[in-house]
């Protein structure tokens, strides 16, 4: 289950695009939906894919202890700087070098595992859920941000690439070309949902992110625009068929309580 792609030769643009106003609008809504699902408030975090420590930072500063790991050691560099730069955050975050196939915890769970922005990347879903799943405490939550794959095509038709759109569109493609110029994978909620609760998980409602600033490149509104636009997204993103049409899906589910019997 590699990644598509060496992702240490797009790490500094993935960097860039996560504190335009497009990046900065998806964790937004991403960290607003998870941080009110997270089952206690100092939780355990397990944050897999960290890039350069958005999520993990975030978390961290909402009062949970983070750990975060990434297989790019430039990737894993850049969040040491920035946790380094928060010495009120750093002792509850740890960063470890690892990808979601040697993930180093043993018998150690979490209250909540996140994968945000990697599944795109790897060949397929389910075994990078099924590893994550394991790692989930019981009533703990596992939240997952892919590219979801039935929106295909909408960014393309919204920026006029219409001949692009059509074909994505007729052919019902599963991948297509991503912010970082790469061909990246897609996932619908409803089979990700299928996944978790394959595992003994409750799904809960999904979220659509960026539905309706997913095409503007270069965005870059003042902080009243930037205020108003993340109130419409928030409100669309749990709601049909708005939620249907964001370029990725946040699918969240929560594990029993119960011990699992084994048949
Ligand atoms: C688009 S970035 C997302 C970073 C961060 N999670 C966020 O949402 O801002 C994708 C990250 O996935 C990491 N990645 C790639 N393959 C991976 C794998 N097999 N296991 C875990 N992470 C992986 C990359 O190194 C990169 O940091």
């Amino acid at each position: 289950m590699d990644a598509l792609t060496d992702f240490a030769t797009v790490g500094s643009a993935y960097s860039a695009h996560s504190v335009s106003a497009r990046g900065r609008l998806r964790h937004d809504l991403v960290a607003r939906r998870l941080l009110a699902e997270l089952p206690t408030a100092h939780a355990r975090v397990l944050d897999v894919g960290c890039g350069d420590g958005e999520m993990t930072l975030r978390l961290a500063a909402a009062g949970h202890r983070v750990t975060g790991v990434d297989p790019s050691a430039e990737m894993l560099g850049a969040a040491a700087r920035r946790v380094g730069a928060r010495p009120d955050l750093a002792p509850r975050i740890r960063l470890l070098e690892a990808g979601i196939d040697g993930l180093p915890f043993g018998r150690e769970r979490f209250d909540a595992v996140c994968c945000h922005g990697v599944l795109m990347y790897l060949d397929d879903a389910a075994g990078a859920i099924a590893r994550l799943a394991g790692l989930v405490a019981r009533g703990g939550v596992l939240s997952i941000l892919t590219k979801n794959r039935a929106a295909i095509g909408f960014r393309e038709a919204l920026r006029g690439e219409y001949r692009e759109a059509r074909d994505l569109m007729e052919h019902g493609a599963a991948a297509s070309v991503g912010n970082l110029g790469l061909e990246t994978r897609g996932d619908t909620a409803e089979a990700l949902d299928e996944l978790t609760a394959g595992h003994g998980f409750a799904p809960l409602p999904w979220q659509g992110v960026r539905i309706f600033h997913d095409h503007h490149v270069d965005w870059a509104p003042g902080p009243e625009e930037y205020a108003q636009a993340l109130q419409t997204e928030w409100a669309a993103s749990t709601r049909d068929p708005y939620r249907q049409l964001g370029r990725l899906v946040h699918t969240l589910a929560r594990r029993g309580t119960e011990r699992r019997r084994t048949p």
